[in-house]
This record gives structure tokens, C-alpha cells and sequence, in this order.
């Protein structure tokens, strides 16, 4: 059996309550709908969530309700999932990359001020990997020059920074459910936002641009079939009501990990920052500076080899190919994070991974680099 990157954590009532639907005529548009919306705003503390089919569809729709377009540029960091910026492309806007924080991973914000220009609208900063870190320095910019804030929290679902939970900082804040997730719909995403003219933007676009009470052949605007159906709701209102299980879980096993591999210079272990809660997503260990790229994915192969999954979480996203040819990015550019990029392992990591399966993953990498980079 090999020890798997990432597992959901589906329980008997999950199931229940997906099979509750299965037997109602509900499985769209149905009451699981506005239940998920109402338990998701009021355990981030917004005032409107508005569910839809992914992560991605719910950047897309915050782009278009805050009326991003062509001509328009948008901030956000190239240490991320690539959707972070395609979603800023499929707008017609322009993402324009910040490099990262070397400690949090996160967009560096002192690094922000210079990349503002005339046309910027907002700024997507991403909690990566669930570190929120730096996420309220960012807003403080935004609001010092009247831009607005595309919070992606694909990754980070309960964390929180000096009590604040992220996906309440943002105009717009976007989660996913994802099955590698901290809690997942199968598919799904959630946008969440105070301003009531931003939510009914987004429902109306998550469902062919109808109008709020004009009938099911009447479209208002140009819009798209996002919709989350009930079946993945009820899936996410139980996920979400063992949120706090969830987040014990990954804590536990997350500790494990700093435990297992600690005191090895070879290694950057993450840690929770100051004044953060971090809800854990992935467990990624980065290493030293003196490996190559090349030591790095033969780390990989040999973990795979030993059928032990593991992740390159990220490759940069200003070199992907069709990134690099349509706006010219090299090599080079981003020196922080293709650091970073070259030296990440994400590790196994879900809710019931146990302590020996840790303990085999951790005795299998000190192994390996033994191999190739012995220690000093
Ligand atoms: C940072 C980030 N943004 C956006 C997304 C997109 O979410 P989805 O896969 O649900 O479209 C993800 C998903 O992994 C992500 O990690």
C-alpha cells in the first residue's frame, strides 16, 4: 500500500447526508444550497457567501463582479496554484507578479508599492500552503491606494492571524473544496464578501446571468453555470460542521512531522508564525540552498520509488510555458521564488495519517538525502 499525498476524511454522516438528498427532489438550487451559504459566512464572520462549482469559478466571478476587464492589472504573487492568475487572464486583465517572502511563502508587501501603477485594480494576495502571514499588511496597502482585495484562500480554511480568520480580509475571499482540501465538496468553491451588490453580482453570474426574481428563461447579463449542486452541499455542511476536528487532526499530524525532522540543516521545516493559527493544508519541507533542482527531483523519484507519494507544490507560475511566451518572463525574475521552487517536498498529508506511517515517510527522506547530500 503506499502512503498517499493526500486523502478526504469522509464519514458515515457525510454520506447520510448525501444519500438524504439522493432521496429528496432537491439535488439543485434546493435548501442544502442557502444551509451551506449561512454556515460558511457565519463561521468566517461575513455577511454573504455565495457557493459555486470550484476555486477557480469563484476568482473568475469576484474578477467580473468588481468589474476587472481588459486594461486593467492585477497584483499577485507567482508562488501559487496557476489559478490564481489564469482567473486574473480569463478576465482580460493583466496579473502582474510580486515576488515572495522567503519565511512565509506568501507575497512579499514591501515589495508591492513599486509594481502600482495607473491601471492596477486590486491586489490577489494567496494564503499559500495556509500560512496567512502578511495577509493584513497587504489590505493596509490596498487601502492606501484605493484597491480593492481578491483574498485567495483556496488553501487555508481556519487559519487565522491575531484572531482574525482569513477569507475575512479580502472585498472578495475564495475558498475550495477540492477532495485534498481541508474539508471538501468533491468539487466546489465559496466566495465570500460583505457588500451585498458583489454577492448578488455573483449569483446571478454563477446561473446563466438570470436575474433574482425574474424567471428561469430570463438572463439579465452575460453568465456561466457555476452552480454547486445540493448533493455537494450537503457534503460541505457536515465537512464544515467537523472543522475543528479537522483542524486538531492536521495539527497533530503536522507535529509529528516538526517533531520527526527536527534538527537537520538540511532541512526548513514550517512552523506557525507569531500570531498565527495555521489550519494546516499541506506539510511542504524545503531544502537547504546547496541542493540543485536536479537533487531536489531525485529526492522525489526516490520517494515515489519507495511508494511513498510526495509534490513539487509549486513550479513558478511566470515560467509555466504559456505564461513565459505571452508575457515574456524569465528565468530569473522572480529570484525568491524559484529559489523556493527548486527545494519544496510537499510530504503525505491528511487528517488520518498515522504516526508510524510519519515515522516511515521521515526515516525514508533522512535516508535519501543521506544518499545524496550527506550531512555536515
Ligand atoms: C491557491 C489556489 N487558488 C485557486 C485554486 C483553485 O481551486 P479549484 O481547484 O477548486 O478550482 C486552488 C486549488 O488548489 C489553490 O490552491
Amino acid at each position: 500500500m503506499p502512503i498517499y499525498l493526500c486523502r478526504p476524511d469522509i464519514t458515515e454522516k457525510e454520506i447520510e447526508a448525501v444519500c438524504a438528498v439522493l432521496r429528496s427532489p432537491d439535488l439543485s438550487l434546493g435548501p442544502r444550497l442557502a444551509e451551506f451559504e449561512k454556515a460558511f459566512a457565519k463561521y468566517i464572520g461575513r455577511k454573504r457567501a455565495v457557493a459555486v462549482n470550484s476555486g477557480t469559478s469563484g476568482l473568475f466571478l469576484s474578477m467580473l463582479a468588481l468589474g476587472i476587464g481588459p486594461g486593467d492589472e492585477v497584483i499577485t504573487t507567482p508562488f501559487t496554484f496557476v489559478a490564481s492568475a489564469t482567473t486574473i487572464m480569463m478576465a482580460g486583465a493583466i496579473p502582474v507578479f510580486v515576488d515572495i517572502d522567503p519565511v512565509s511563502l506568501n507575497i512579499d508587501a514591501a515589495k508591492i508599492e513599486s509594481k502600482i501603477t495607473g491601471t492596477t485594480k486590486a491586489i490577489l494576495p494567496v494564503e499559500v500552503f495556509a500560512n496567512p502571514a502578511g495577509i493584513d499588511k497587504v489590505c493596509k496597502i490596498a487601502q492606501r491606494h484605493n484597491l480593492e482585495v481578491i483574498e485567495d484562500s483556496c488553501e487555508a480554511l481556519g487559519s487565522a492571524i491575531n484572531g482574525k480568520k482569513v477569507g475575512a480580509f479580502g472585498t472578495m475571499s475564495v475558498f475550495a473544496f477540492y477532495p485534498n482540501k481541508q474539508i471538501t465538496t468533491g468539487e466546489g468553491g465559496m466566495i465570500l464578501t460583505d457588500n451585498d451588490d458583489l454577492a448578488d453580482m455573483c449569483v446571478s453570474l454563477r446561473n446563466q446571468g438570470r436575474a433574482k426574481d425574474s424567471g428561469w428563461l430570463s438572463h439579465e447579463r452575460l453568465g456561466y453555470n457555476f452552480r454547486l449542486s445540493d448533493i455537494n452541499c450537503a457534503l460541505g455542511i457536515v465537512q464544515l460542521s467537523r472543522i475543528e476536528e479537522i483542524k486538531a487532526k492536521r495539527k497533530q499530524v503536522a507535529k509529528w512531522y516538526q517533531e520527526m525532522l527536527a534538527n537537520d540543516d538540511r532541512l526548513t521545516v514550517p512552523t506557525e508564525p507569531d500570531n498565527c493559527d495555521i489550519s494546516w493544508f499541506v506539510f511542504v519541507v524545503r531544502l537547504a540552498d546547496d541542493f540543485t533542482l536536479q537533487q531536489r527531483d531525485k529526492v522525489l523519484g526516490a520517494m515515489k520509488d519507495a511508494s511513498i507519494q510526495v509534490g513539487n507544490y509549486f513550479p513558478p507560475v511566470h515560467l509555466q510555458p504559456f505564461m513565459a511566451e505571452r508575457f515574456g518572463y524569465k528565468q530569473g525574475d522572480f529570484p525568491v521564488t524559484e529559489s523556493v521552487c527548486k527545494s519544496t517536498i510537499a510530504l503525505p498529508f491528511y487528517n488520518n495519517l498515522r504516526k508510524d506511517e510519519v515515522a516511515i515517510v521521515c526515516k525514508k527522506l533522512k535516508e535519501t538525502l543521506n544518499r545524496i547530500l550527506p550531512a555536515v
